[in-house]
């Protein structure tokens, strides 16, 4: 039930924003023409009045829909091209030292180096592999998911730009929740937490912590994101959420936004506060699948 709700927040294919509106002006004209056949001199009644605003309204919200859809997307795009560049910049340590490592070898083929260069090749292939994922077109489909490898992978794609701007990431995930379920499209959810966990990165590019803390009651999973930087400007935090509301001369204001979202389509919901010590906290709640 839970999940055929959420189904018909994310119809697969919608049709594009122009289609929209022509359908709804050939269902508008045809509507009055109608009308004025049977009301020659009723034209501007009532009735006709409601009906034609339901249309529009009908039309406009489908429009909505898909304009949401379209910026959802873009941003998606976006954001595995910024990871891309902190990743590869990431990728190439490990390569070095594998090179390294394999010169050694060759010198000295008794070295047994194998071990540390298998570690240094499965990380950049985790990474790889998280980033392929993410920039994949999206299906929408709502499946049953773990989370805590959904998070792991989260962190497997941020933590390159985090090291960059010296900022530690600090998994609080208890272990008694390690095989907790929720139902979520998988990328999109992954969007969340990255989006997120990225502006932490960026109020810090001097460096900090980022606390990921994980609870869970009967029905709910709470996952806090905390940071030690400035926190959200005060006069910022009632419009979070909102669309363009950024401070960055190069942020586009999507980014809460799309969380946002994203969370409500997940039958969750998303706080934005400040903590008293200074920083800021987000804290994500989805409902568990059991
Ligand atoms: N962890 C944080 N600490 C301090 N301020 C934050 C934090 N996260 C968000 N903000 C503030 O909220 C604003 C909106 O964030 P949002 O992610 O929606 O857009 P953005 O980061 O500015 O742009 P984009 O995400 O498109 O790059 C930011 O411009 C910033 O002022
Ligand atoms: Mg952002």
């Amino acid at each position: 039930m839970w999940m055929g709700l959420n189904m018909e927040k994310h119809p697969r294919k919608l049709p594009s924003v122009s289609l929209i509106i022509l359908a709804g002006a050939i269902v508008i004209l045809v509507d009055q023409g109608v009308l004025m056949a049977l009301h020659v001199n009723k034209w501007v009644n009532v009735w006709g009045l409601v009906r034609t605003s339901a249309i529009v309204a009908f039309f406009g919200f489908l429009s909505r829909k898909v304009y949401v859809q379209a910026i959802q997307r873009s941003e998606q795009l976006r954001i595995t091209g910024t990871l891309a560049a902190s990743i590869a910049h990431e990728i190439r340590n490990p390569l070095t030292s594998l090179r390294g490592f394999i010169q050694l070898n060759k010198t000295d083929p008794k070295a047994a180096y194998t071990d540390i260069m298998l570690t240094e090749i499965d990380r950049i292939n985790d990474i790889v592999n998280e980033l392929l994922i993410l920039a994949k077109p999206q299906k929408g489909e709502y499946v049953i998911r773990e989370l805590r490898p959904l998070l792991q992978s989260v962190f497997t794609l941020i933590n390159p730009q985090a090291i960059l701007h010296d900022v530690h990431l600090m998994d609080g995930y208890p272990g008694e929740l390690e095989s907790l379920t929720i139902v979520c499209v998988e990328s999109k959810l992954k969007q969340v937490f990255i989006n997120v966990i990225k502006n932490s990165v960026e109020a810090m590019s001097d460096g900090g912590e980022i606390t990921i803390t994980v609870t869970a009651d009967e029905e709910w999973v709470s996952i806090v994101i905390a940071d030690n930087g400035p926190g959200f400007p005060l006069e910022q935090l009632d419009r979070i959420g909102q669309p363009f509301n950024s401070t960055k001369e190069k942020g586009t204001g999507l980014g809460l936004m799309i969380c946002q979202t994203i969370v409500e389509d997940h039958g969750g919901t998303i706080h934005f506060q400040n903590q008293p010590v200074g920083g800021a906290v987000v804290t994500v709640k989805l409902p568990i699948h059991r």
